[in-house]
Order: C-alpha cells, then structure tokens, then sequence
C-alpha cells in the first residue's frame, strides 16, 4: 500500500489538495481532523464525555465512522450524518482542547492506523497534524505543506460564515495545536510544498508529481 502522509497548518489547503490527489491517483483519502471534530461535536451534542477517559473507554463510547472515498465524502456518529456540522466554527473554536488530551491522541492514533491499513487500498492520502511525524512515519511519500500566514487567512476566510473571526480559525488554533504536535516545520525526510506562490491546481500537481516520483 502507498501511504502519503500530508501535514499542515490550518489553512494551508491540505484537505482540498489531498481530495484531488487522491481523485487524480484514484487514491483513497483520510481526513484525519474529521474525527478530532467529530468527537468535539459528539462531546458539545450528544453528551459524549473523554475527561478522565482512557483510549479503550473512548472508543468504547464513541461509534466513529468516516469515508475514504475521495468521490463521496462522508462523516458520522452512530447513524448520523455530521459531514457538515463539524465545520461549524462553533466546533472549530474549541476542537484544539480536546486534541490537546493524550488518551484523545491514542485513541486517534490507533483509530487512523486501523481505518488506513484495514481498507484494502492500493494507496491512500492521510492528512493532518501528526501523520508524517507520529501515525505514519514510515509512509512512502511524507509530505509538509504550508503557506504564508496571510495566504492561509484569504483561504480559510473564503471557507468561513461571513462575521467570523478568522484568525481565532486560524492563527489562534494552530499556537494551541502546535503545543502537541509540531506541523510547522518539516521533520527529517519530510518534503516540504510551500503554495503560497502556487495556485490550487500548480499545488495539486506538485503534489502527484512526489507521489508518482517514489
Ligand atoms: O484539519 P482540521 O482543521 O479539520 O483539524 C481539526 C483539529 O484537529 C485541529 O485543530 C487539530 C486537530 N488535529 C490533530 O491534532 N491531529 C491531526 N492529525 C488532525 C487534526
């Protein structure tokens, strides 16, 4: 299985760019935020509780399920469907706490391994924080990808509900993110894509071109 493991900062067009890579390779694709704010929505929504909870109790508690389909992205909690709701600022604003808990990152680590390497794939994109450095260190293609702070705030204001404080989205979540876990400096053998300069389409292809290059 070819696993490419893609970090970077909020903003940084990770998600986007790993869905289209992972269309053009016919790739699976993993969005791994998607369970740290499935989780934080469980915890607001649905009574799901983690403080004083171990990994096992966590998963335990806690009916995850996630697409890895690049054509038909979905996310859930038990039988519903949270694919939109966990990008509520709402949800952005205090996801980085429980990020922040180390049973919530064993449980996600164990989580990530299992949905990757149990999905028969020939090759799936991992995105996220920790997945070049902790979850997949052994990836065959590792990959960074930043932008300049103030390309990342244009991207990520365009995404959001007009009104939104976009650097408490941005700027504020990734100081509290990278006190866990460092996405903003590449580890050793792990390549780094800076699009600052780059559109979508000229990121996608630098991208596949590392891929198909291993
Ligand atoms: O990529 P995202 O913005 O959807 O991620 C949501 C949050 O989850 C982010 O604030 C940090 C956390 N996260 C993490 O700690 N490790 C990951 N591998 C992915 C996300």
């Amino acid at each position: 299985m070819h696993i490419v493991a893609i970090d970077g900062p909020a903003g940084s067009g990770k998600s986007s760019v790993s869905k289209a890579c992972a269309k053009a390779l016919d790739f699976g694709y993993l969005d791994t935020g998607a369970a740290y704010r499935a989780l934080t929505y469980a915890i607001l929504n649905l009574g799901l509780e983690v403080a004083n909870r171990s990994a096992e109790e966590i998963k335990a508690n806690f009916d995850y399920s996630i697409s890895l389909d690049p054509q038909d992205y979905w996310v859930r909690v038990g039988e519903l469907d949270v694919t939109y709701e966990i990008r509520n600022p709402s949800v952005g604003e205090v996801v980085s706490q429980f990020a922040g808990l180390p049973e919530v990152r064993r449980y996600m680590f164990t989580l990530t391994r299992e949905l990757v390497l149990a999905s028969g794939l020939t090759g799936v994109i991992v995105e996220g924080r920790d997945i070049t450095t902790k979850v997949f260190p052994e990836a065959k293609t590792r990959i960074l990808l930043t932008a300049s702070e103030e390309v990342r705030l244009g991207r990520r204001s365009a995404e959001l509900p007009e009104g939104t404080i976009v650097a408490d989205q941005v700027t504020k979540r990734d100081q509290n993110d990278s006190k866990v876990v460092d996405f903003l400096m590449p580890a050793e053998g792990v390549i780094l894509v800076d699009s600052s300069e780059l559109d979508f389409d000229q990121t996608v292809s630098a991208v596949i071109e590392l891929v198909v290059n291993k």
